[in-house]
């Protein structure tokens, strides 16, 4: 693996899982594979899990793993190529990016959307620039437009629960991503990329559930049924994703925040007793109920402890020598 951006980046998503899982049994197998290696951590936005779950994994593969916040640390970067900088930014990444290339073995980089202006945020601009001048891999630690290690983590965390119930006897488990409604306009990125790493991987039944107005580049969601009614949805379901995104078509808006989108344990009753996920972090009794959250249903703590299993996969994936 040269970079991790998207499911593109990955051969086969089963044996990543497997590799993953194969960690969380024994996560200092692979303690020789980082040693005298550096990885780059770098922050355009905040993070709570990523953050230390990269860390942990790095270390646990014998990395070096340092932290740059870059939006409070460092120079403000400009990433337009022919820019005549008179304004707020002081360095280019065509000059930062080749240096941190000699600094570090590995980037990793989390950027968010401005959410402004579409076409700039899904050019992935500040993720490609690094791609482009660092000369080392990177991963993304989220993008402007995916978030690959969530969901390689989900993903990994649906097997596992897959494995440990009644489920294994499902040819296909369903599953099911909702809209949530939320205070704030967020990106698409999560929903996006868990639409194109269920696609790929193929072995479910998939729907996407979300109010009018609010669908999702066809890109990710290709593969999917697709229906505004959530009811409709939620029968039958085996795992459920709850996230809210912003809108895509008309860019970046809040166009309803119905709270009657919000998962509640009725609704749960139309499910297979599903288990319900989400990314964290989640604004309870908005997005999610406090009686989901505090369930048994809920997996979504076991999903944010997988995260480093996921990020050592990864890591040991780019660190390990192409066959
Ligand atoms: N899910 C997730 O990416 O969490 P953080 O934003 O805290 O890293």
């Amino acid at each position: 693996m040269k970079n991790f951006i998207s499911v593109n980046d990955v051969r086969n998503i089963n044996q990543l899982v497997a590799k993953a899982l194969a960690y969380k049994a024994n996560p200092f197998a692979d303690r020789h594979l980082g040693a005298d290696k550096r990885v780059g951590m770098l922050f355009l936005n905040p993070s709570l899990r990523t953050r230390l779950s990269t860390q942990i994994a790095a270390v646990n593969l014998g990395m070096e793993a340092i932290v740059f916040n870059v939006d409070k640390e460092g120079w403000a970067l400009e990433f337009e190529d022919g820019a005549i900088m008179s304004g707020s930014t002081v360095e280019h990444v065509k000059d930062a990016a080749p240096i941190l290339g000699q600094y570090f073995d590995i980037i990793c980089i989390r950027t968010f959307p401005s959410l402004k202006n579409r076409e700039d945020d899904y050019s992935e601009l500040v993720i490609n620039s690094f791609i482009q001048y660092s000369g080392v891999p990177v991963v993304s630690l989220e993008s402007a437009t995916l978030h690959p290690l969530q969901s390689l983590t989900d993903i990994l965390t649906i097997k596992e629960s897959i494995n440990n119930s009644p489920l294994q006897m499902l040819a296909k488990p369903k599953i099911v991503l909702t809209w949530a409604p939320h205070v704030k306009v967020l990106p698409q990125c999560v929903a996006n990329s868990f639409a194109q790493w269920i696609n790929a991987w193929g072995e479910a039944e998939f729907v996407i559930t979300h109010p009018e107005d609010y669908e999702l580049s066809a890109a990710y969601t290709r593969g999917a049924t697709i229906t505004h009614n959530q009811d409709e949805a939620l029968k039958g379901a085996d795992f459920i994703y709850v996230k809210n995104w912003s809108t895509f078509t008309d860019y970046g808006k809040i166009y309803s925040n119905d709270p009657l989108w919000m998962l509640t344990e009725e609704k749960l009753r139309l499910t297979n007793n599903a288990r319900v996920l989400h990314c964290l972090p989640v604004r309870r009794n908005i997005e999610l109920s406090d009686e989901i959250l505090d369930s048994s249903n809920s997996i979504v703590t076991q999903e944010a402890g997988n995260r480093v299993w996921a990020a050592q996969a990864v890591l040991s994936e780019i660190l390990s020598p192409s066959p």
